[in-house]
C-alpha cells in the first residue's frame, strides 16, 4: 500500500470543486500538491485558503489545452517537491446542448450544435489529459517515481442526451486506464506506475450548482440515495486507488445508485 505522506500531487482544475476537495485531502494527509488551473484568480484564493492545512501547496496557471503550459507543470512539480506520485488530471468542462434542433410546430431543423462548443470540450476533456498526463507521467518515469495516473470519467461516459461533447470526452476517459495499462506493461513499468478512472454521477460543485434549480430537482430524482454526491466522497475513492496497488486498468462508478435507464 501507498501512503499519502510526503507524496505530490499534481492536480489540473484544482481550483475547482473535485480538484480543490482533493488538494485539500491530500494537503491534510501529510501529502505535497502542485495545483494547476486556467483560473489564475481562483487558483490564488485556492492556495490561500489551502495553506491554512499545510504549505506543502505551490501553484502554476496552465491551461491544460497548451503543450507548453503542460510541460512547465511537469516540470514545475519536478523543481518544487522532485517527484510526481498522483496525476490528477481533473480539469474540465461542459457545453450542453442538442446535436440537432427541432422546431416543435414544423418539425422542421432549427438549429445545430456550434463546431467549436463540440470542439471546446474535447480540446479540454480529452486533448488537455492527454497533454497533462503524457508530461506528467515522463518525469515520472525519468525521475523513478511510483504512484498513480487517476483520470475522471463520468456516468455522462454512458451517454446523456445534450451532451454528446461531454459524454463523447468521458466515454474516452474510460479507455484510458485500459490503454495506458497496457503500455506500461508492455514497457515493464506497470507496477509502478498505474492509471485508474473514477467516474462519478452528479457531483455538488459549481458544475452542477450552476444549473438551473428545476434541472438540479429532476437529476436527484434519478438517484436512489436521493441527493447530489459530495466532492469528498469522490476524493476518498481517489486517495484509496492511489493507497491501493492492486487497482488498475479500471473505471469505478461513485453515482449514488444513479438510475440511468427507466425507473420501471
Ligand atoms: N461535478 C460533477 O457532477 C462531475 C461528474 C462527473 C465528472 N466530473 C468531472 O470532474 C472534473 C472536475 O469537475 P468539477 O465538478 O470539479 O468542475 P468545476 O467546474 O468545479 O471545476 C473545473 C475546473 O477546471 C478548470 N478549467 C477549465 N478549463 C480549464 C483549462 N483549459 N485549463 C485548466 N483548468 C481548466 C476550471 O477553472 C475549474 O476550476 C471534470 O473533469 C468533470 O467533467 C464532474
Amino acid at each position: 500500500m501507498l501512503s499519502i505522506s510526503d507524496s505530490v500531487a499534481v492536480i489540473t482544475g484544482g481550483s475547482g470543486g473535485i480538484g480543490k476537495a482533493l488538494a485539500e485531502y491530500w494537503l491534510s494527509k501529510g501529502g505535497k500538491v502542485i495545483n494547476a488551473d486556467v483560473a489564475e484568480e481562483a487558483l490564488r484564493a485556492t492556495e490561500q485558503e489551502l495553506k491554512k492545512i499545510s504549505t506543502n501547496i505551490a501553484s502554476i496557471v496552465c491551461d491544460v489545452t497548451s503543450e507548453v503550459d503542460n510541460a512547465r507543470l511537469a516540470s514545475f512539480a519536478m523543481e518544487r517537491f522532485g517527484a510526481i506520485n498522483l496525476i490528477a488530471p481533473f480539469a474540465g468542462i461542459t457545453a450542453d446542448g442538442l446535436v440537432i434542433k427541432t422546431d416543435r410546430d414544423t418539425g422542421k431543423v432549427s438549429g445545430k450544435m456550434a463546431l467549436d462548443k463540440f470542439q471546446k470540450v474535447i480540446d479540454i476533456n480529452l486533448t488537455g489529459v492527454f497533454l497533462t498526463i503524457r508530461e506528467c507521467v515522463e518525469q515520472m518515469i525519468n525521475n523513478d517515481c511510483r504512484g498513480l495516473v487517476c483520470v475522471v470519467s463520468s456516468t455522462g461516459s454512458l451517454g446523456t442526451a445534450g451532451q454528446l461533447n461531454y459524454s463523447s470526452s468521458k466515454a474516452a476517459m474510460s479507455v484510458f486506464p485500459k490503454v495506458l495499462t497496457a503500455e506500461f506493461f508492455r514497457r515493464n513499468i506497470a507496477d509502478k506506475v498505474r492509471c485508474m478512472a473514477v467516474a462519478p454521477g452528479y457531483v455538488a460543485t459549481p458544475m452542477v450548482k450552476n444549473m438551473d434549480e428545476r434541472m438540479i430537482a429532476k437529476i436527484v430524482e434519478q438517484v436512489p440515495i436521493g441527493r447530489l454526491i459530495e466532492p469528498e466522497e469522490i476524493v476518498s475513492i481517489v486517495a484509496e486507488l492511489y493507497r491501493n496497488e492492486a487497482m488498475a486498468g479500471e473505471t469505478v462508478f461513485v453515482h449514488g445508485g444513479l438510475r440511468l435507464g427507466s425507473k420501471g
